[in-house]
């Protein structure tokens, strides 16, 4: 992901077919007419009969950090910085010590409100600063708290959560009022008042807060403040607050809805780079992100300035990908962090051991690792069956390191004490051996992912792939010699690109014999002023609202009309040429799933007919279809359905026919994806 270049497999596919036109030189409409007389731009004989499975499965990748994306996003915690453990310089410390914090993103509720940072009397180890509030006797005083830039305030119960204690530790009574306000104090959309009966120990406050009525914006904190009591005042800490939550997980329900909605079968976790930290002392060590909050320290974050929470941790993530109806993708930290530094080959028995604690952790029956997840609230064991040793170890460093010890010393660990799991690789270069399937990453222009898509039939059979992150992130309209950083980089997926991810989906289909899987990354972007490391995203947020882009509803297609056999196709006309791309399989319910992608600026007729005299039905056709005038066009906060597509559950679109001979024929819009799903009649 922090990547300035393709890589290696993405970059030799793409240099052996980098003759292919730009997107916008595309040929334009003049040559062929839209009329359904014409003769079809493309005939395809497609097989009768499966010739093979698919192992082709669609992938969310659960990118920590990024973004905001699940502390500030995917996690429902609205209180930024709960626990006071945010520094502005975090991003950049050379370790992951506790005990610094800041009170950033609170304020004093009143001119009078004296608010400190304090060490004493520490809530946890964990979370060792809390904050004091006191102020004059007769005054008011109090905490506040912006959120990640604002809260989105509904007429819904928000479940509120805090550790307080009485600051000189004598026993006292402070009434406190708990609300959600406007940030200019002249609304109050939720209160109550607590009687807080305070003494020397923390003690744990919950409640419920149901605002009266909703807000018109964003523009809102939560605060808690006391009138006559702030000589005494209170201390606290790890303050929650969330909205209802989606089925029972801690996740954000708009957000976790649109996730379910693509029906991913995996789900890889937790991130890639926030998988290996900025450091050594920052990795993902999973016995700090399970258990009660309060003894989870988090640490250092690898993208964002918030520390990281891990609120949304190991078990939090496995259970949101099992509702999902997904099955894992577990990474591990496999010794190399981001500074460049690997853990030496003498010093990474801890680092191994504490790979195979995690696993018996999550996939034990019974015994040590099986009771401590059973104390935390799960006594069925996670299902899953992939785990991938490390993050994108071709890049920078770690590719000396990987092949030489790393991958090796994992492998033989992990195969030894689980046999069933598969491995995967992340990268084959420099001496791995023994992966059962290699993680590549693909960030690209359209027309760069174009040319992949035509070379992906020439894939090797060697070693399955799986594409766990990929994306369109640059236009191609500007040359960039380096996509990254270049003027086209992209602020949000646009209708070209989001195409350019579907021939790339197709391709993955139609050699769904050695291509398993593929994630599009990143997921999440929290849209607000400082809390976006990386564009374009699939879901773009705020803390009230959400948008799909058009990438998104590429991942809901292909989520959603999955193929479990490939039948082969012929071709009259190259893909090359014609610029139109396809995959067509069988559904496992003896319907022809059809996948057909226009990325001409004109609308293209064609043609699909079966083999072996078999025809195609009408009856219980169903189908689904994007397409845009402007190959630009992107959904955005503010302009939420630039390109919206449509389904149907009932015959076929417009602009497609059976014929006597139980062919089809589709005229496809310009700039479109079509799916198709066809009963063989
Ligand atoms: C962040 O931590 C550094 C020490 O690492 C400290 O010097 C700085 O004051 C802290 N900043 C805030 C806002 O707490
Ligand atoms: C992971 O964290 C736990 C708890 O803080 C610690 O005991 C353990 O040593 C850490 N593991 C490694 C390999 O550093
Ligand atoms: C990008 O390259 C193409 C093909 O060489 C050229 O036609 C186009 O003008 C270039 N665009 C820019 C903005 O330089
Ligand atoms: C964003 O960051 C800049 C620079 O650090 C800061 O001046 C600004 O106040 C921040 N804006 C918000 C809304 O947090
Ligand atoms: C287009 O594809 C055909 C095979 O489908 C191939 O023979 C031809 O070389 C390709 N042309 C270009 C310019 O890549």
């Amino acid at each position: 992901m922090k990547s300035l270049s393709l890589s290696w497999v993405a970059l030799a596919l793409t240099l052996g077919a980098c003759l292919f036109e730009s997107v916008g030189a595309a040929p334009s409409s003049s040559s062929l007419s839209t009329a359904a007389a014409s003769s079809p731009a493309v005939t395809y004989n497609v097989a009768a009969k499966p010739s093979r499975q698919s192992k082709f499965a669609l992938a969310a990748f659960i990118e920590t950090n990024i973004n905001s994306g699940t502390d500030g996003g995917l996690y429902a915690e609205t209180i930024r910085n709960r626990a006071f453990q945010d520094n502005v310089s975090n991003a950049a410390n050379t370790n992951n010590a506790l005990g610094k914090g800041s009170l950033l993103h609170w304020t004093g509720t009143s001119k009078g409100t004296e608010l400190t940072l304090s060490l004493d009397n520490s809530l946890s180890a964990a979370l060792p600063q809390s904050a004091i509030v006191t102020g004059q006797k007769t005054d008011s005083c109090g905490i506040a708290n912006s959120g990640f830039e604002g809260f989105s305030v509904t007429k819904q119960p928000y479940k509120l959560a805090f550790y307080a204690r009485s600051p000189t530790g004598k026993p006292t009574t402070v009434p406190v009022e708990v609300g959600l306000y406007s940030s200019d104090s002249s609304k109050t959309f939720a209160k109550q008042t607590l009687p807080l009966k305070l003494s020397g120990e923390w003690q744990k406050f919950e409640t419920t807060l149901t605002p009266s009525q909703a807000a018109s914006n964003n523009n809102n904190v939560f605060a808690i403040k006391t009138q006559g009591a702030c000589n005494d005042g209170f201390q606290v800490n790890l303050v929650s607050l969330t909205p209802p939550t989606w089925q029972g997980t801690v996740a954000r329900p708009d957000l976790a809805q649109a996730l379910a909605d693509i029906k991913p079968k995996y789900v890889r976790l937790p991130g890639g780079n926030d998988l290996e930290g900025n450091n050594i002392p920052s990795w993902f060590n999973w016995t700090n992100a399970v258990g009660d909050l309060k003894n989870r320290p988090g640490r250092t974050p690898t993208w964002t300035s918030d520390w990281n929470t891990e609120g949304l941790g190991l078990m939090e993530l496995m259970d949101l990908t099992e509702k999902w109806g997904a099955q894992a993708i577990l990474g591990i930290y496999a010794g190399y962090s981001l500074d460049g530094k690997a853990v030496p080959q003498n010093q990474l028995g801890p680092y191994i051991q504490s790979a195979l604690n995690q696993l018996h952790f999550l996939l034990d029956t019974t015994g040590r690792w099986a009771d401590l997840r059973k104390s935390y609230g799960r006594s069925a064991p996670y299902k899953f069956q992939h785990v991938e040793i490390g993050n994108e170890d071709w890049l920078g460093a770690a590719v000396q390191t990987y092949g030489p010890y790393r991958w090796a010393a994992f492998r033989d660990a992990i195969a030894k004490e689980f046999p069933q799991l598969t491995l995967i690789a992340s990268t084959l270069l420099n001496g791995v051996e023994g992966a059962k399937a290699v993680d590549d990453h693909l960030y690209a222009t359209p027309s760069q992912l174009f040319a992949f898509a035509e070379g992906m039939d020439a894939t090797s059979r060697a070693i399955p792939i799986w594409e766990l992150e990929y994306a369109v992130i640059n236009s191609g309209l500007t040359n960039d010699s380096d996509i990254y950083s270049g003027p086209g980089r992209l602020k949000h997926p646009t209708l070209i690109g989001a195409l350019a991810e579907a021939t790339f989906l197709a391709g993955a289909e139609r050699n769904g014999d050695i291509f398993y899987s593929a994630a599009y990354a990143p997921l999440f972007q929290n849209e607000g002023t400082n809390l976006t490391q990386w564009t374009p995203d699939l879901l773009s947020f705020n803390a009230g609202q959400m948008v799909k882009s058009t990438s998104y509803y590429i991942q809901y297609a292909w989520g959603n009309y999955p193929i479990e056999q490939i039948h082969d196709t012929s071709l009259s006309t190259p893909t090359n040429s014609s610029h139109i791309y396809h995959s067509f399989g069988s559904d496992g319910q003896g319907h022809l799933v059809a996948k057909l992608i226009n990325t001409n600026a004109a609308a293209r007729d064609v043609k699909v007919q079966l083999g072996s005299g078999a025809k195609l039905s009408a009856n219980g056709a169903k189908s689904w279809q994007m397409k845009g005038n402007d190959p630009q066009a992107a959904n955005t906060l503010s302009n939420p359905q630039a390109v919206v597509p449509q389904s149907s559950s009932s015959g076929l679109p417009q602009g497609a026919q059976l014929t006597s001979d139980g062919s089809l024929t589709v005229t496809l819009p310009a700039y479109s994806a079509t799916v198709l799903n066809l009963a063989l009649a």
